[in-house]
């Protein structure tokens, strides 16, 4: 069996680790460097002699260096748009960030199109993986199969399948897709052999990640356990570059009478060039300014003004720049507060701080955390190497040479089926470890009833339709049978990969329907924030409905049962007073039903519960060998849609 290699595939950079001699190494690419741009472009070559154009595809270092001359054919940070819709917000802000074109696929999905030609991110994810892959295979002499591969904790089921597709594509078995922050984890558990909570905060180039852990690393075991995590998957180092050039480009334009605009299309288009220089030139400068009080940002003939060339020099000081993204760094404090509370834990229980992910370089980004936590955070990890290095340290896991570690990781909001009258049903709740199984009995809730709906949802909210649909599929050749004898077993299961399977299946006929739930895009931090609180203010609302519709299929329930019971011999021999009450009772529950008058319908369908006890009581009495009808457990919940099913259900 060949090595399995770790790999962290970055929005910016990526770098990939073996882990060998007891510990991860990070491989070099063909460059002589430890990380490599996450950088693809289509490079056009034409022949002075015979005028043909050729064309080659370019990764990492040459495709960054190219990207000036070649804007509309180089492709970076497509790791925004693996596995989301075109209409997508975060690709529409990306839209915005892009100097090459974002353009909507087969399916709706986000592709980039490059030279009129169309393609999915993951074919140029998997260009990157390849890259990295290739660069290792030559440096150990032997093919590389099979990758552990990271990803943000907040990337969905559909963005974690297209990570692994890119995998596929470019050569790799995926043998785990892990969560960068576990990643991170990971390693520096292995590394300090130190038991106890910790925080990893990962400002890297696209995403910020936060995650609380518990590490627990000794002799006879260890565990590291995801406790929570929180995020923001449109916060990172490109952000800071555009806070940046927005403000050159401010200055150019009232220096030189210019008129470029960044948020206009038309002008992007114009001056593609001039702003990958003008970005170029940001991203470096911020670097330097984390080693150095002043940065010289210099692009001579930059464009053509009225005036002439544009000539531009500016120096930003250190405290400039950090005037400038503030309120980015500052962004990160909330989700960090956040995942503590989640986790139950207050900051001072904390032992220690990890800062992942480059940007993280900048003293401002310490210094931030630093005040927030009250203690310096712990630097004594490479912040653009160690996710890599967790990855390899995993795949070793996965190939016996490291003693088990036993990763427990959660899912952020709680997934679940759209049950009778819309009701959300929590099948796996949130902050659940993965990997995790939901596995119960549902059953139809009207006669002969075909089939089922089956529609999966990811949210807080009690009513179904307010979360966010998953997806959705139909069991159908259900056997005919009496509405609540015909049982569809239901299974929902997430993998260690945090991919969701959801099977539906009817034992008597063994027909089985089953869907890896492909969901409509991203759940970014703010929208699970927004989805949490939105939760939150409809409580009291959603506890309402979910009563109302409780009662109205409790009632339904009792009343389809009256006729049933009136031809029993229990209810004829029983005296007629008590008869002349279950009637009575019968009426008074149908008209409040009607009213839909929730209080009454509870009221009465306890009551009718209680005059079928005393019926069934006074039979007893009378004859001690007859059999007491047994009033049904009523909770209303089951899998059908818009065919809401019979109270007999599972006890969540
Ligand atoms: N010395 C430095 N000071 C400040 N920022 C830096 C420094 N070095 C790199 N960066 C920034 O860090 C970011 C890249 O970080 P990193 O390589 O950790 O991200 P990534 O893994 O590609 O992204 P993600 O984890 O979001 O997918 C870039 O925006 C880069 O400009
Ligand atoms: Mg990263």
């Amino acid at each position: 069996m060949g090595k399995i290699v770790g790999i962290d595939l970055g929005t910016t950079k990526s770098a990939i680790a073996i882990y060998e001699n007891d510990q991860p190494k990070i491989y070099q690419n063909t460059k002589g460097k430890r990380t490599t741009p996450s950088y693809v472009a289509l490079k056009k070559t034409k022949d002075k002699k015979s005028g043909e154009v050729s064309q080659e595809w370019i990764v990492g270092e040459t495709a960054k260096n190219q990207a000036i001359v070649n804007p509309l054919s180089t492709l970076y940070g497509v790791k925004r748009l693996i596995g989301r819709r075109f209409d997508d917000p975060e690709v529409k802000k990306m839209e915005a960030l892009a100097s090459y074109k974002i353009v909507p696929g087969p399916n709706g999905d986000a592709w980039v199109e490059v030279d009129g030609q169309k393609m999915a991110p993951v074919e140029i994810s998997a260009k990157v993986l390849r890259e990295l892959k290739e660069a290792v295979e030559k440096q150990i002499g032997e093919p590389v199969t099979e990758a552990v591969i990271t990803v943000p904790a907040y990337f969905n089921d559909a963005q974690r399948k297209a990570t692994k597709d890119a995998g596929k594509i470019a050569g790799l078995d995926v043998k785990r897709i892990i969560n960068e922050p576990t990643a991170a984890a990971l390693a520096y558990g292995m590394d300090k052999q130190k038991s106890g909570k910790i925080a990893v905060y990962d400002l890297g180039g696209g995403t910020f990640d936060v995650s609380i852990l518990d590490l627990s690393m000794d002799k006879e075991g260890s565990m590291i356990r995801v406790l929570a995590t929180n995020g923001d998957t449109f916060l990172g180092g490109e952000n800071f570059d555009e806070r940046i050039s927005e403000f050159l480009i401010a200055k150019i334009n009232e220096e030189h009478g210019t008129d470029i605009d960044i948020h206009d299309k038309a002008s992007k288009a114009a001056n593609a060039t001039v702003l990958q220089r003008i970005r170029e030139a940001a991203e470096k400068a911020k670097i330097e300014l984390s080693s150095q009080d002043v940065a010289e940002i210099s692009l001579p003939f930059l464009m053509q003004s009225a005036e002439g060339p544009v000539n531009f020099t500016y120096n930003m000081s250190r405290k400039e720049l950090e005037g400038l993204v503030q309120d980015l760094i500052d962004k990160t404090l909330p989700p960090f507060q956040k995942s503590l509370a989640d986790a139950g834990l207050k900051l001072s229980d904390i032992d220690d701080v990890i800062l992942v992910g480059a940007q993280t370089r900048m003293p401002k980004v310490v210094e931030t955390v630093k005040n927030f936590y009250g203690k310096e955070p712990r630097r004594d990890v490479t912040p653009d190497e160690i996710v890599a290095m967790g990855a390899s340290v995993q795949a070793a896991i996965l190939q016996g040479n490291v003693e088990d570690v036993l990763l427990l990781d959660v899912i952020p909001l709680s997934i679940g089926i759209r049950t009778a009258g819309d009701v959300m049903f929590k099948a796996i709740p949130r902050n659940s470890t993965i990997p995790t199984e939901f596995k119960d009995t549902f059953s139809t809730n009207q006669d002969n009833q075909p089939n089922v709906d089956i529609r999966v949802y990811q949210g807080e909210r009690d009513v179904a339709s307010q979360n966010k649909l998953l997806g959705n599929f139909t069991l159908d050749g259900l056997p005919p049978g009496k509405a609540g004898t015909v049982e569809v077993e239901l299974t929902l299961a997430i993998d260690a990969d945090g991919v969701l399977n959801v099977e539906a299946k009817n034992a008597k006929t063994g027909r089985a329907q089953k869907i890896t739930v492909k969901a409509n895009g991203g759940l970014s931090e703010q929208e699970v924030a927004r989805m949490l609180k939105d939760a939150e203010a409809n409580a009291e609302k959603d506890r309402i409905f979910r009563e109302s519709v409780t009662a109205l299929a409790n009632a339904d329930f009792e009343l389809k049962d009256a006729s049933r019971h009136k031809e029993q011999d229990y209810y004829k021999q029983a005296p007629e007073e008590l008869k002349q009450q279950f009637e009575e009772t019968v009426k008074d529950l149908t008209t409040a039903r009607d009213k839909r008058d929730v209080q009454q319908i509870i009221e009465k369908t306890e009551k009718l519960k209680n005059v079928l006890t005393s019926i069934g009581e006074a039979f007893a009495g009378a004859s001690t060998a007859s059999e007491t009808p047994a009033a049904p457990e009523a909770t209303p919940a089951a899998a059908a849609e818009d065919k809401p099913k019979t109270p007999k259900a599972p006890t969540p």
